[in-house]
């Protein structure tokens, strides 16, 4: 029996071209692993009724780990007319499979590690070094909202909240509602993974960000968990700031930031702000963590005007699998995967349409296993 058991989610558009620059790596890194593949995304969906066919859940349950690619989503209407004839009005909703995964799963920290490569002709400065942890299984993007809504809700709500006073000739149709929904254990331990990050790494402070004077009961119970972990490291500083404000201070100075924690929605907005300052989607990759299981992605989409032509940049995708390598604890191979995407950056010779090459996705993920 191998020591991993890892599932293969490659998805569809760039996800499956990027799935196989990732196995072209994993072919050279050699981990004592089986590999299995798994469906996943709108094909699915179309055919089946679920992006996330039970099937799939039970081999995730099987394995260690799993590497996702990328999918398909598309707006309500759109899901609800390219259904299958035969599933139509049959009570299928579309949801979002990895919303679900990170649900179904636990998997609570959203880790976006921001790197400057050096040579990297996309980054916005040299020496950036940012990890972003993002909660990823509550907040605004809980699921909880209303169109139109309910009587019953809207009645308790004009009860318990005066601020319902501004909407009261609003009809209950033309009205939508989401809750951001904030628990002191998920404010708590999406803190704490940051405040031990910055502890293991050496980092000096975390920046808690949120909008307490707005949002004061769900921002505010954010900032106490923070005050709260905070107290128990006391040789790591936390710092407090606004989301909207850091966006601007994050692009003036993003040296200034190092580990950065926030809920769904702001962590969701910041990580891509902070991947773009070190070369965009095509460099940004994601691990949604939990206590035991772990799913490593690229943060860019099934981008469908590039899919099945190769084009697309396999380095977010080979940066998710050297996340993997550290989850696992595969210090050496993560270091050696690491090396060798630094060292082809670095080099410029093989470089994708985003860098202003022309090589393709195997080409770039080809220059990389030679140099492992
Ligand atoms: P996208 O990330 O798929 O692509 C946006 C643009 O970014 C592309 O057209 C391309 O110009 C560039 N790009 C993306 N990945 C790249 C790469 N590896 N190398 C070079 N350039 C790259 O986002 P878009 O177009 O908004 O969404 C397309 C579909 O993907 C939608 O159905 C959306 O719902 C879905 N999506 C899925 C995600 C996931 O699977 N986790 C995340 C984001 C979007
Ligand atoms: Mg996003």
């Amino acid at each position: 029996m191998s020591q991993y058991r890892i599932a293969l989610m490659p998805g569809d558009g760039i996800g499956l071209d990027v799935m196989e620059a990732a196995q072209q790596v994993l072919d050279v890194l050699k981990l004592d692993a089986e590999y299995v593949r798994a469906d996943i995304g709108w094909e699915f969906w179309c055919r089946e009724g679920n992006p996330l066919p039970s099937r799939t859940v039970d081999i995730l349950k099987s394995c260690t780990c799993a590497l996702f690619g990328a999918i398909t989503s598309k707006p309500k209407e759109e899901a609800d007319r390219e259904l299958a004839p035969d599933l139509k009005g049959k009570g299928f909703f579309y949801r979002s499979p990895i919303v679900h995964l990170r649900q179904l799963f636990d998997l609570y920290v959203a880790l976006r590690p921001c790197k400057s490569y050096p040579g990297n002709p996309l980054n916005y400065r040299e020496d950036i070094h940012l990890v972003v942890f993002r909660e990823n299984t509550e907040g605004l993007y809980s699921g909880i909202e209303f169109w139109p809504i309910p009587d019953e809700v809207r009645s308790v709500l004009e009860k318990h909240a005066v601020q319902m006073r501004v909407f009261k000739n609003i009809p209950s149709e033309e009205m939508a509602i989401g809750l951001r929904v904030i628990t002191r254990k998920g404010g708590q331990r999406i803190i704490r993974a940051a405040f031990e990050y910055a502890r293991k790494f050496g980092y000096p402070k975390v920046t808690l960000v949120e909008k307490p004077n707005v949002l004061r009961e769900t921002s505010g119970l954010m900032i106490q968990e923070g005050k709260r972990v905070a107290s128990q490291f006391s040789d790591i500083k936390l710092e407090t700031t606004n989301i909207d404000a850091q966006m601007m201070w994050l692009l003036k100075n993003p040296r200034d930031y190092g580990v950065m924690v926030t809920s769904n929605l702001f962590g969701d907005i910041l990580s891509d702000l902070a991947s773009q300052l070190v070369g965009g989607l095509g460099f940004a990759c994601s691990g949604n963590l939990g206590e035991r299981f772990a799913v490593f992605e690229p943060v860019h989409g099934s981008a469908p005007k590039y899919a099945g032509f190769y084009k697309a940049n396999p380095m977010a995708m080979l940066l998710a699998v050297k996340m993997m390598l550290d989850w696992l604890g595969e210090k050496e191979k993560a270091e050696a995967l690491e090396s060798a995407i630094s060292t082809v950056i670095a080099e410029g010779r093989v470089r994708t349409y985003d860098m202003g090459g022309r090589n393709s996705t195997l080409e770039m993920a080809r220059a990389v296993a030679e140099r492992i």
